[in-house]
């Protein structure tokens, strides 16, 4: 039986995430295969619906990645999103749905190493849950 590879979706902001992401490449740092990024300009951008949606389609796991507390370059997106985290958590919580499975990092554009790390985090938190249920998650998130 092939071991579960979970699907983990990564919010990252342009000025720290994404850039760290990019440093762990060149640095050849290795980390699994499982996160799809998608690039904001800033954390303030991800709104409950997003990370709600991210769940929808199939995602088993989510995370936002953010500048670090007050070095936002939008001075408090990254504090917002992490409101927006926590409010998704309570929601999956209300639906069944650990909300282990979304949380919120900070990091510098400089922390490539860290990025590795929180990716193999989350990989390894998401196998231990194991898979999110999708027809469950589609009509609990739905609903
Ligand atoms: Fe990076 Fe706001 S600019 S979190």
């Amino acid at each position: 039986m092939s071991e579960f590879e979970p699907k983990i979706v990564a919010y990252c902001c342009n000025f720290c995430a994404f850039a760290a992401a990019d440093l762990a490449g060149a640095m050849r740092l290795q980390y699994p295969p499982n996160v799809r990024i998608i690039k904001l300009p800033c954390t303030g951008k991800v709104d409950a619906i997003h990370l709600m949606k991210a769940f929808e389609d199939g995602a088993d796991g989510v995370f936002v990645a953010g500048c670090l507390e007050g070095q936002c370059h939008y001075l408090e997106g990254n504090l917002r999103a992490k409101k927006r985290v926590a409010y998704v958590k309570r929601l999956l919580a209300e639906v069944q749905i650990e909300p282990e499975r979304i949380d919120m990092f900070n990091l510098s554009s400089a922390m490539g190493g860290r990025f590795a790390e929180i990716v193999e985090e989350m990989t390894q938190r998401i196998k231990d849950l194991g898979p999110v249920n999708a027809n469950e998650t589609r009509q609990a998130v739905k609903s």
